[in-house]
C-alpha cells in the first residue's frame, strides 16, 4: 500500500482473559489512558472489555503492556512478566476476576496523528483502506464501511475528509520525527550481534537470528527437531526480523511485517515470504 507504512507504527499488545460472575460488572468498554506512573512504568494504556462466556460467567478481556513490534522499550523483560504484570494491573481494578484462562499478543496500528485512516487509498482510483485502528478495529470498520460505501457508491460522506488516508497533518511534525528516527535507527540491527550465537542453543518450537559472515539468517528449530532458515531481512525494505517467542513469528521491527514459523508473510506491509536458506 503506497506510503501508508510512514504514516503508522506497529506496536505488539499483550491480552489476557479470565471469567467473572455474570452479572459482577456491565456490558462495557474500559480505557485506562494516563499515562506512565511510577508503579507502573512501561504501559501507555489498558483496555478492558466484558464478553458472554456461559450462564454462569462473564469473560473480562484486559490488554496493555504495549511496546513497538520487534522491540522492547525496556532491556530485559520477558514476555512472561509482561503478561504478570498485566494480571497484577488487572486483578487491582478487577477482584472479582478468577484464574487467568487465556493469554495472547497481537499487533495494533497507531496512526502518527491518532486518528484512524478509511477511505481511498493515496495514488489508487479503485482501491479502498481502512487501517491505523490503534486497537479499535471493530469500532472502525463500521465507520470505515459507512465512507467507503458512500464514496464508492459517489456520494459525500461528512467524515470524509476527516479520515481521509491521504491527510496531512503538520501538527504531529515531531511524533512523526521521532518514529521516523526510530525506523531508522532499526537498520543498525545489520551491524548489530544477533541474539542467537550457536543453533545448538535453540530448543524445539523456538527461533532466532544467527549472523554469518555478512548475513543475518532466520532459524525455527520446529517440533521434530528439523532446523529451517531463512534470510532475516524483511522483504518489504530490509529490516532485520526478530524472533517472538509468544506467537512463534518473525516480527519486523520497522513497519511491522509478520512472518510464520516457516517464513510465510501474515502481516504487510511485505508481500512476499521471507526467502528460505539451505543451512549445513
Ligand atoms: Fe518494512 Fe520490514 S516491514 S522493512
Amino acid at each position: 500500500i503506497f506510503n501508508m507504512h510512514t504514516k503508522q507504527y506497529a506496536y505488539r499488545s499483550y491480552v489476557i482473559a479470565g471469567k467473572i460472575p455474570k452479572g459482577t460488572l456491565p456490558y462495557s468498554l474500559w480505557w485506562d489512558t494516563g499515562d506512565m506512573d511510577s508503579k507502573w512504568v512501561s504501559q501507555p494504556y489498558h483496555y478492558v472489555r466484558l464478553e458472554n462466556f456461559d450462564d454462569a460467567y462473564d469473560l473480562l478481556i484486559a490488554g496493555g503492556e504495549d511496546h513497538k513490534t520487534g522491540q522492547s522499550d525496556e532491556e530485559d523483560i520477558t514476555e512472561s512478566e509482561r503478561y504478570f504484570r498485566l494480571e497484577a494491573w488487572t486483578r487491582s481494578y478487577f477482584p472479582m476476576l478468577e484464574d487467568i484462562d487465556y493469554r495472547w499478543s497481537g499487533q495494533i496500528m497507531e496512526p502518527v496523528d491518532s486518528l484512524g485512516f478509511m477511505g481511498k487509498n493515496q495514488g489508487d482510483d479503485n482501491i479502498y483502506i481502512i487501517t491505523g485502528d490503534s486497537g479499535n478495529g471493530m469500532t472502525h470498520t463500521t465507520i470505515g464501511a459507512r465512507i467507503i460505501s458512500d464514496s464508492i457508491a459517489g456520494k459525500k460522506n461528512k467524515w470524509e475528509d476527516l479520515y481521509n488516508p491521504s491527510r496531512i497533518t503538520l501538527k504531529t511534525a515531531d511524533d512523526f520525527l521521532k518514529e521516523a528516527g526510530n525506523m531508522a535507527s532499526q537498520y543498525l540491527d545489520w551491524i548489530a550481534s544477533s541474539d542467537l550465537k550457536d543453533t545448538v542453543e535453540l530448543p524445539a518450537g523456538e527461533g532466532g537470528v544467527i549472523s554469518s559472515g555478512l548475513k543475518k539468517i532466520a532459524v525455527y528449530r520446529d517440533y521434530n527437531n528439523s532446523l529451517k532458515a531463512f534470510s532475516a531481512v524483511c522483504p518489504h525494505l530490509g529490516c532485520i526480523v526478530k524472533w517472538n517467542t509468544d506467537e512463534k513469528t518473525f516480527d519486523c521491527p520497522c513497519h511491522g511485517s509478520r512472518f510464520a514459523s516457516d517464513g510465510t508473510v501474515t502481516n504487510g506491509p511485505a508481500l512476499t515470504n521471507l526467502s528460505k536458506i539451505h543451512i549445513k
